[in-house]
C-alpha cells in the first residue's frame, strides 16, 4: 500500500489529450442532424419588445425555423431554491414577456443548416421596440440593500463602535477604491448542443462547471423528471467563475432543437461571452481605517456598493474578507446593490475576494504609510489569533510563517520605504509591494463510484467537472492511493450527470469535497474485493477468481461523503497567503511586474506541480485585474463597446514575472481524510493590490481605481 501518490508533482493525465486534440469539447460533438443556432439579441437596454419582423430571416439561405417569444413553449419557473442562491443567473425564465432590461438580451434563435446561415439571417431579423432610458451607472439608481449572498454570507455585519474609534485614532484614511466590469474570456466560449432523443429525453452536451444544477433547472423548466435529462461535459476550457450559473441559451437551444425537430448547437461568438455569459460587477468601496499611536487597527468600515441586472440580486460580496482578516474591536460591513440596465453579474474568480481584498490591503499600506510602519509588521502587529467575526479558532493557520518567508525570499528588507527613490538602470521607477491573501476553504457534500473492472483497471465516477485545475490527475491519485495500485489502473470519469452527485465546481471546493467521496468508494470496493477474495487481486488469475466467487461482471462500491459537521462548526476554515511584487513603472506610465513572490498555507499540498499552476494562473489573473481589464458600457445606450480581446486587453505570455511560489504544506488537521484546504481562487487574491500598493512605492502615485492604466500615473 503506497501513501506516496500524495504530494507527488505528477504531471496532469489530460495534458497529453488537450495538446493532442483529442479531448473533446462541448462545441465539438459531432452530433447527426446538427443544425445551428444563431441568438436574436436586444439590441436597446431598456423598455419592451412590440413586434418582431421574421420575413427576411425566414426566406434567407438556410433557414430551418426560428424560435421566438411567439412560438416558445411556457416555461415553468426556474426552481425556487436555486434562483435564492443566485443560480441561474436570471429569476426570469425567457421569452415568457416583452420586457427588455439589457442589450445583448436573448429574444430568440434561428436555425440554419450552417453558423454562418443562421448568423446572417439573424442579422435580417427586425425588432420594434418601445425604449425606455437605461441606468447604466452606479449612481443612477436608488440602491437596495441586499441581505445574503447566495444565501450563506450575510453581507452586513457590525460589532463595536466604529465611528466613536475612528473619532478618537491616532491614524486614519477614508477613501474610496473602485474596481470596473470584468469579464472571465475563458479561452472555450460557452457552448451547448440539444438534442431530444424522444419527445421527453434531452441530451445536452455543455460547456458547464454545474452539471447537477444544470440537470435541476433545464428538468424543471421544461416539466420533465431529471433522469430524462442528460448533461455531458468531459472538459471545460476556461471558466474562472463563469459557466456556473445556468443562462437562458441551453434552454432556448432545447426549445429550438423541439421546434425544429432537430438537434441544435449554438456556441457563443466572443462578443457575446461579454453579454451572455455573466461578468464581474463594478464596485465602489470606501474604507475608513483607523489605528492607534502604536498602529494597532481600532476601526474599519468597509461599504461596498455594487451591481446588478433588473432580474437577479447577485451581489458581489466585497466586505466578506474585512469581517476577520485582521484583529480589530471596531467593524462594519456593508453592502448595497444598484439594478442597472446591464448584463446579469455572476461569481468571477473569487468573487468578492479579489475586488474587496484590492481594497482592504490597499488601505492598511496607506494607513501603514500613514503611520510609518512596515506594512508587514504593520499586519504582524494586527494578526488574528482568531476570527473575531465568527468567535471561532481557525482550522490552522500559517499566515506568520506566510509573510516572514515571503519577505525573506523576495528580499523585502531592501526595500525603501519612501516611494519614487528606487530606480532601473533604463530609467523605469521600482517599487515593491506586497499584499496578505485569503479564501475561505469550502467543503460540500459528493458522491463517487469505483468499478473493478475484469482488466483489472477501476473506474471511478463522478458527476464533477474539469475545468483545467486538474480533476482528471488528483481524483486519480487519491483512487491509487487509497487503492495501492498504480494510477494508469484508474480510469476517473467525471462530466456526465448519470454519475454520483457533485456540487458546482466553484468556491475552490472541488478536490476537498470530491475527493472524500472517491477516498470513501475506493475504501469500500478494496474492503469486498478482500472480503470476497482475501486479497486485492493483483494478477489476472487473482481477478478471474474473484470474479467467479463474486458472480457478478463488476464489483462495485458506491460512496456518500458530507462536510464534518462538527469541525466545521467548531473551527473557522480559509486558505493563507503573502504575496509580494516589484513593479517597474517606464517614463510612459506604463507599469511591468517584474518578480513576484508567493507563500501559501492551504493545508497538506496534493500535487505541488498543479497547485503551483493554479496559484500562478491565479496571480497572472490579478495582475491582469491590476493593469488591464476593464469592460466598458455606454454610458447613454448601454452597449459595451470593448467586447472583443483587441480592446479588452488581458495579460499575456509576454507580461509574465519571474515567479517564485512556496508552500507551507502543511495538513489541517480538522479536514479529515485529506488535510487539504482549497487553492483555486487563493492566487487572484491580494495580487491587485501588491501591484497597486508597489506602484505607489515606485511612484507615490496612489491609484485608486482599477485598472492602474498609463493615463492615471502620468
Ligand atoms: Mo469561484 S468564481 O467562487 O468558482
Amino acid at each position: 500500500m503506497s501513501a506516496t501518490l500524495i504530494g507527488q508533482p505528477l504531471t496532469r493525465l489530460d495534458g497529453r489529450p488537450k495538446v493532442t486534440g483529442i479531448a473533446t469539447y462541448a462545441a465539438e460533438f459531432q452530433r447527426p442532424k446538427l443544425a445551428y443556432g444563431a441568438l436574436i439579441q436586444s439590441r436597446i437596454a431598456n423598455g419592451r419588445v412590440v413586434s418582431i419582423d421574421l420575413s427576411a430571416a425566414k426566406s434567407a439561405p438556410g433557414v430551418i425555423g426560428i424560435l421566438t417569444r411567439e412560438n416558445a413553449p411556457r416555461f415553468k419557473p426556474y426552481p425556487n431554491d436555486l434562483t435564492k442562491n443566485g443560480a441561474p443567473g436570471e429569476s426570469r425564465v425567457p421569452l415568457q414577456d416583452e420586457n427588455v432590461y439589457w442589450v445583448g438580451q436573448h429574444l430568440g434563435v434561428v436555425v440554419a443548416e450552417t453558423f454562418e446561415q443562421a448568423t446572417h439571417a439573424a442579422s435580417l431579423v427586425r425588432v420594434q421596440y418601445e425604449p425606455k432610458p437605461p441606468l447604466v451607472s452606479l449612481t443612477d439608481a436608488n440602491p437596495i440593500q441586499p441581505e445574503k449572498f447566495i444565501a450563506r454570507e450575510r453581507l452586513q455585519a457590525k460589532r463595536g463602535d466604529v465611528s466613536g474609534a475612528l473619532a478618537s485614532a491616532a491614524h486614519k484614511i477614508e477613501v474610496v477604491y473602485s474596481t470596473p466590469i470584468e469579464n472571465h474570456n475563458p479561452v472555450e466560449t460557452t457552448s451547448t448542443t440539444a438534442e431530444w432523443e424522444a419527445p421527453d429525453r434531452l441530451l445536452i452536451h455543455e460547456s458547464t462547471r454545474g452539471i447537477k444544477q444544470l440537470q435541476k433547472i433545464v428538468s424543471t423548466v421544461f416539466g420533465l423528471p431529471s433522469e430524462n435529462v442528460h448533461i455531458v461535459c468531459k472538459f471545460v476550457g476556461g471558466a474562472f467563475g463563469a459557466k456556473g450559473f445556468q443562462w437562458s441559451h441551453t434552454l432556448l437551444a432545447a426549445a429550438a432543437a423541439q421546434l425544429v425537430q432537430r438537434t441544435v448547437k449554438i456556441t457563443f461568438t466572443r462578443p457575446q461571452m461579454f453579454d451572455s455569459a455573466g461578468q464581474r460587477a463594478h464596485t465602489e468601496q470606501q474604507l475608513s481605517v483607523g489605528a492607534d499611536k502604536t498602529g494597532k487597527l481600532v476601526a474599519l468600515r468597509h461599504a461596498t456598493t455594487t451591481h446588478c441586472s433588473p432580474v437577479s440580486e447577485y451581489t458581489e460580496p466585497c466586505g466578506n474578507m474585512s469581517r476577520m482578516l485582521y484583529s480589530c474591536p471596531n467593524v462594519e460591513v456593508s453592502h448595497k446593490l444598484v439594478r442597472l440596465n446591464l448584463t446579469t453579474p455572476c461569481p468571477m474568480r473569487a468573487p468578492g475576494e479579489a475586488p474587496g481584498v484590492f481594497a482592504l490591503e490597499c488601505a492598511l499600506d496607506e494607513l501603514a504609510h500613514k503611520a510609518d510602519i512596515d506594512p508587514v509588521e504593520f499586519r504582524l502587529h494586527n494578526y488574528a489569533e482568531f476570527n473575531e467575526y465568527e468567535n471561532k479558532p481557525w482550522s490552522n493557520k500559517k499566515l506568520r510563517e506566510c509573510y516572514q518567508r515571503a519577505a525573506e525570499k523576495f528580499g523585502w528588507a531592501r526595500r525603501n520605504r519612501n516611494p519614487g527613490s528606487m530606480r532601473a538602470p533604463d530609467g523605469s521607477q521600482i517599487g515593491f509591494g506586497m499584499a496578505t491573501a485569503i479564501y475561505p476553504a469550502g467543503q460540500q457534500k459528493a458522491g463517487a463510484i469505483a468499478i473493478l473492472n475484469k482488466d483489472g483497471t477501476v473506474s471511478v465516477r463522478c458527476a464533477t467537472h474539469e475545468i483545467g485545475t486538474g480533476t482528471y490527475t488528483t481524483m486519480s491519485q487519491f483512487a491509487a492511493d487509497t487503492l495501492g495500485i498504480p494510477i494508469e489502473k484508474i480510469r476517473f470519469e467525471l462530466g456526465d450527470s448519470e454519475f454520483p452527485v457533485a456540487p458546482n465546481n466553484g468556491g475552490s471546493w472541488l478536490t476537498s469535497s470530491v475527493a472524500p467521496a472517491v477516498i470513501g468508494a475506493c475504501r469500500d470496493l478494496k474492503k469486498k474485493a478482500v472480503e470476497l477474495a482475501g486479497s486485492w487481486p493483483n494478477d489476472s488469475e487473482q481477478l478471474a477468481n474473484l470474479f467467479a466467487r463474486s458472480g457478478q461482471e463488476q464489483i462495485q462500491a458506491e460512496f456518500n461523503s458530507e462536510p464534518n459537521r462538527e469541525e466545521r462548526e467548531k473551527f473557522s476554515f480559509f486558505s493563507y497567503g503573502a504575496l509580494f511584487v516589484e513593479v517597474h513603472v517606464d517614463l510612459l506610465g506604463q507599469v511591468r511586474v517584474k518578480r513576484a513572490v508567493g507563500v501559501y498555507d492551504m493545508g497538506r499540498m496534493i500535487n505541488p506541480r498543479l497547485a503551483r499552476s493554479q496559484i500562478l494562473g491565479g496571480m497572472l489573473f490579478g495582475f491582469s485585474m491590476a493593469l488591464m481589464e476593464e469592460t466598458i458600457p455606454d454610458e447613454k445606450i448601454g452597449r459595451i463597446v470593448n467586447a472583443n480581446l483587441a480592446d479588452y486587453h488581458v495579460l499575456v505570455h509576454a507580461d509574465t514575472p519571474e515567479f517564485d511560489i512556496d508552500f507551507i504544506n502543511e495538513p489541517d488537521p480538522h479536514m479529515p481524510d485529506l488535510g487539504a484546504r482549497g487553492i483555486g481562487e487563493i492566487g487572484i487574491v491580494g495580487a491587485p493590490a501588491a501591484v497597486a500598493n508597489a506602484v505607489f512605492n515606485a511612484t507615490g502615485r496612489r491609484v485608486r481605481d482599477l485598472p492602474i492604466t498609463p493615463d492615471k500615473l502620468i
